[in-house]
């Protein structure tokens, strides 16, 4: 197995004329040396035969004539009987014996020259062959009677010898057939191989020079030039395949730069968007200042007009006092009175100043950390009271009860304007959303450290937001409320001045019917500016 795969790569391995020549030589030659194996058996056979059926007839022909002079013992006429075989050249030898007992023994023989005596007993009956020849054994019969034996003995060299030149001239007639056959096969060959070797150089040149141009000759219709064609063909297709491709690359760089150019539309749109955004989220700072502004006039009025009414009380009494005094009707109990009521007006308007001026001083804060955007230390739970206290005006209408749980002294260092606006949105937003149908409810802010972060919740008990809005309440213009006072930027203001301001994060967490809750957690003491 191992040798036939590797004569087979071997010869593989070999350039395809020489293949084609070897194959047609070879099978030439095995054609001739079947042939010539076939003739030479054929006529050794036929020969072998010929020379059976003659020595059966001579001795057939010896063993009748010699059966009498077997019976009468007759030792010189057998021997003159047997000598006529002189005339068959081929006969070495023939052997005539007699019964003797149970055995045989010789009674007369015939012998050509140069060739050993008969053995003294016969043979078994039947052909025997040896080196010289063959011998022939049978019975001699008298009436049905054996009566002897005879053995002739054939040469058969002369035959051998005739073989043996048929041999030798078809060895020679082989051997001239076999260079003739090369010949031809060598001659043959360019036709055959031809071809392919021109095909194959084709192949060859095509890759070097990816010249997909180059076509193969037609040398012929057979097998052969029919693959010249689909090779051709083939070349075609991909030359066609080659033409789309470039047209695909072609089109695919258009759209590429397309694409290129849209996506500069989109990051300018999208440049302009966040523009707008930064204005809008400035311009929603500049409302809130303005509710601010409204909240301090309304918030002002009332100690300012209790201040206003005790003043003029005063200066009623007063306008009293001095005319009972010019007209001589004083009397001692109206100066206690009057006395009384100026040092009540005047509790009542310096407690009423004293409150005008802390509100001013807490809207002033709150309105200063809006407007500069800076970071200062600030007591937590101070400036949420603040906060709400800048919110009051629009809380007290609702009558809703506003519950603050912060401790005392929780002191912070971060934006306050934007914890703030933070504060500021959610209570809006309870405010517009949460109590649609207009029943109290309760809003709830509280705040405690946790390790080095601020936790702030703030919660209403209000309509609560169905969860595929709470996926989006973070988005700008995500509003349920657009054309009747929501503009959907609320949230996204507070999810980007908690993430980006406050360096903290929220979470938003909501029940239908129950309310919203929004948890707060931001660093009490900012590392850095973010
Ligand atoms: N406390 C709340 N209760 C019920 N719904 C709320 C609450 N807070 C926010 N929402 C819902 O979330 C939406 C988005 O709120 P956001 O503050 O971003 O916008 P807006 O309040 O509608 O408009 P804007 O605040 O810009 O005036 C609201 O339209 C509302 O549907
Ligand atoms: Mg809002």
């Amino acid at each position: 197995m191992f040798t036939r795969n590797r004569f087979l790569r071997q010869f593989s391995n070999q350039p395809i004329r020489r293949k084609l020549t070897l194959l047609m030589a070879l099978s030439s030659s095995v054609g001739l040396i079947l042939s010539g194996v076939a003739l030479i058996s054929y006529a050794w056979n036929s020969a072998r035969s010929t020379a059976i059926r003659d020595v059966q007839s001579v001795a057939q022909i010896s063993a009748d004539s010699t059966a009498a002079a077997l019976v009468f013992g007759d030792v010189v006429a057998a021997r003159e009987l047997l000598s006529a075989l002189r005339s068959k050249p081929e006969v070495d030898s023939a052997c005539l014996y007699t019964e003797d007992g149970d055995a045989s023994a010789l009674f007369a023989q015939y012998l050509q020259n140069g060739v050993s005596p008969c053995p003294a007993t016969a043979a078994k009956v039947g052909i025997h062959e040896h080196l010289r020849g063959l011998s022939l054994v049978r019975e001699v019969e008298q009436n049905g009677d054996r009566i002897g034996w005879l053995q002739v003995q054939v040469n058969l060299q002369p035959l051998t010898h005739t073989l043996m030149v048929q041999v030798g001239i078809t060895v020679a007639i082989l051997a001239a057939s076999f260079a003739v056959s090369l010949g031809i096969a060598w001659l043959m060959q360019p036709a055959l191989a031809g071809p392919i070797l021109d095909l194959a150089g084709v192949a060859r040149r095509i890759s070097e020079s990816g010249d997909y141009t180059l076509r193969a000759r037609r040398l012929g219709s057979d097998e052969v030039g029919r693959l010249v064609d689909d090779f051709n063909s083939m070349l075609d297709q991909i030359a066609i395949r080659d033409r789309d491709i470039e047209t695909a690359r072609d089109a695919l760089s258009q759209q590429v730069s397309e694409k290129t150019a849209a996506n500069q539309d989109l990051l300018e749109a999208l440049d302009r968007l966040q523009q707008t955004q930064a204005q809008l989220v400035q311009s929603e700072r500049l409302a809130s200042l303005g509710g601010l502004v409204a909240g301090v006039a309304h918030e002002i009025n009332t100690p300012v007009g209790v201040g206003v009414t005790a003043a003029s009380t005063l200066q009623d009494r007063a306008r009293d006092l001095e005319q009972a005094y010019k007209t001589d009707t004083l009397r001692r109990s109206d100066l206690e009175r009057f006395v009384e009521v100026a040092r009540e007006s005047s509790n009542i308007i310096l407690r009423n100043l004293q409150r005008a001026a802390d509100l001013i001083q807490s809207f002033k804060q709150v309105a200063v950390d809006q407007s500069s955007g800076e970071r200062r230390r600030f007591d937590l739970r101070n400036y949420i009271d603040e906060v709400l206290l800048s919110l009051a005006p629009r809380t007290k209408k609702t009558g809703h009860r506003i519950v603050v749980e912060c401790p005392p002294d929780l002191e912070v260092d971060s934006y306050p304007g934007a914890l703030a606006q933070v504060l500021t949105n959610f209570v809006s937003n309870s405010l517009l959303h949460a109590f649609p149908d207009g029943h109290s409810g309760e809003l709830r802010i509280s705040a405690q450290r946790s390790g080095d972060w601020i936790e702030l919740h703030y919660s209403d008990n209000g309509s609560g937001i169905p969860p595929q809005d709470l996926k989006r309440i973070y988005d700008p213009f995500f509003t349920t409320k657009r054309g009747s006072g929501g503009s959907g930027l609320g949230l996204h203001i507070v999810y980007n001045l908690v993430q980006q301001i406050l360096g903290g994060t929220i979470e938003a967490a909501s029940e239908i019917g129950a309310g919203t809750r929004f948890t707060v957690r931001f660093p009490a003491h900012l590392k850095s500016k973010p």
